[in-house]
């Protein structure tokens, strides 16, 4: 089973921050970031995740901004170089969006990274859901959802491109001959698209783990197209195993049509464990968490998911119609599906989705917590699981020194760490340059 850590502020529950066992005295600084990433060690989790939006989340934020954290944070890439000094094993993975950088920016930061880091960092590639950064790149409005999936595309080849033009073997080093860089084996790119005019090559050499390892997180139909194209681990959102096993088994079918060999993604969906002795303890903590939801918060983060603003509407009624997302389509559709489905009202449904965004949520003793992950990675819904404790420290420490050893006893999780790239942990294959191989 492949598990990761997905970072976050003050834990991944919205309300976490007025919870009493969240230490506010503390700034989210070098330390802090530090705690957590010894923690996820100790557990032998195979990477540490940092999302990214750079600005505020489209038009229905003043609430979240007013009642939630989200206001102040580090940018990930910066953060996970701060946290490749201070572990030794773990991967390192960030989200940098493909709508408002360049290629050749991506591709160099990254590798250089995955250089420094002995081979441990991965790429989210995202398209940036948040129609409030359009305004903090030149850009009045969002390029339309579709469209960003387009310049995506281009855009992660021309990454994967730069990447490529180093083989092994590019240094020579060769003291007798004065001779250091063989360049038969550094090739430029040459590449002219309808976005990108990039020359190459690359300035940073290839990694311990060859390249970065690519990860997608889409669950639209462009977007999961994409994923299956292109990305080695899935980030995904799925409540329902059912469900999941649907999404699973679609991207496998999809990443076959587009000729790539099987076993080659790693599919993850988000687990917010509330762990505690008992059943009964572990809801009731959830609860408390879930009391400390304003309702005006509640509807502001319905509305963000959605990609609709619910502001005026009554929160004790019914979800209304609403015209498709240009935020998240995906995360869109599981939603409105749920409130159709379950008859609710807005109020359940923020309770029910927004404290956690919509990420599978399982409350209960260790044992129930490992018998659910076994399940669904035995029954083709998942790889693994990208773990979003809803407290922090707090909530990875029970998921580390609970859950996982109730894993390791079952032989589904690893004791010590048996390789030293992110590759060597996801069990991907290194990829060799195109030049090598002579395609
Ligand atoms: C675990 C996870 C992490 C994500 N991290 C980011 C992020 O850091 N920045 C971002 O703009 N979008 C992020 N997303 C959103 C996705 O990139 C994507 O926009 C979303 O899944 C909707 O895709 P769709 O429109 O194809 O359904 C994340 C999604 C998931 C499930």
């Amino acid at each position: 089973m492949k598990l990761g850590l997905f970072v976050a502020e003050r834990g991944h529950h919205i309300a976490a921050w007025r919870d009493p066992a969240t230490e506010l005295e503390r700034d989210v600084g070098f330390s802090y970031y530090a705690n957590l990433a010894a923690i996820a060690e100790r557990g032998c989790l195979d990477f540490l995740f940092n999302a990214d939006i750079g600005g505020p989340s489209g038009p229905y934020s003043a609430e979240r901004l007013r009642r939630t954290t989200g206001a102040s944070r580090v940018e990930p890439l910066t953060l996970l170089a701060a946290m490749s000094s201070v572990t030794r094993h773990i991967g390192l993975i960030a989200t940098m969006s493909t709508t408002y950088c360049e290629p050749f920016h991506i591709a160099r930061f990254f590798a250089g990274l995955d250089q420094l880091s002995g081979g441990r960092v991965g790429w989210n590639v995202v398209t940036t859901y948040s129609e409030g950064e359009a305004r903090n790149f030149g850009r009045e409005i969002h390029l339309s959802h579709d469209e960003r999936y387009e310049r995506a595309k281009e855009f992660t080849e021309v990454v994967l491109g730069l990447w490529d033009c180093w083989e092994d073997g590019a240094i020579l080093a060769d003291r007798e001959s004065g001779i250091f860089l063989d360049p038969a084996k550094l090739h430029p790119l040459d590449h002219r698209g309808d976005h990108f005019s990039v020359r190459g090559p690359l300035t940073v050499g290839r990694s311990a783990q060859g390249q970065p390892v690519l990860v997608q997180a889409g669950q639209s139909e462009v977007g999961r197209d994409f994923a299956a194209r292109t990305a080695e681990v899935i980030f995904t959102v799925q409540q329902d195993l059912d469900e999941a096993k649907e999404f699973y088994a679609d991207v496998q079918n999809r990443a076959a049509s587009h000729g790539r060999p099987p076993n080659a993604i790693r599919i993850m969906p988000g687990l917010v464990p509330v762990v505690w002795a008992t059943m009964a303890e572990a809801e009731e903590k959830y609860d408390k968490l879930q009391s400390l939801i304003h309702p005006d918060l509640g509807i502001s983060l319905l509305s963000h998911i959605l990609g609709f603003d619910l502001s005026g509407y009554p929160v004790d009624g019914p979800l209304p119609d609403m015209p498709p997302s240009n935020a998240q389509q995906g995360r869109q559709k599981l939603v409105a599906d749920l409130a159709r489905r379950e008859n609710m009202t807005l109020r359940q449904l923020y309770m029910k989705v927004g404290g956690v965004r919509a990420h599978l949520t399982l409350c209960g003793t260790p044992d129930y917590i490992a018998d659910v992950m076994e399940e669904w990675v035995a029954t083709g819904a998942a790889d693994g699981f990208n773990i979003l404790p809803p407290t922090l420290p707090q909530g990875l420490e029970d998921f580390v020194d609970h859950v996982v050893p109730v894993l390791q006893r079952r032989g589904l999780f690893r004791t010590v760490y048996d390789g030293t790239t992110l590759r060597d942990h996801l069990e991907l294959p290194v990829p060799v340059s195109k030049w090598a191989t002579g395609h």
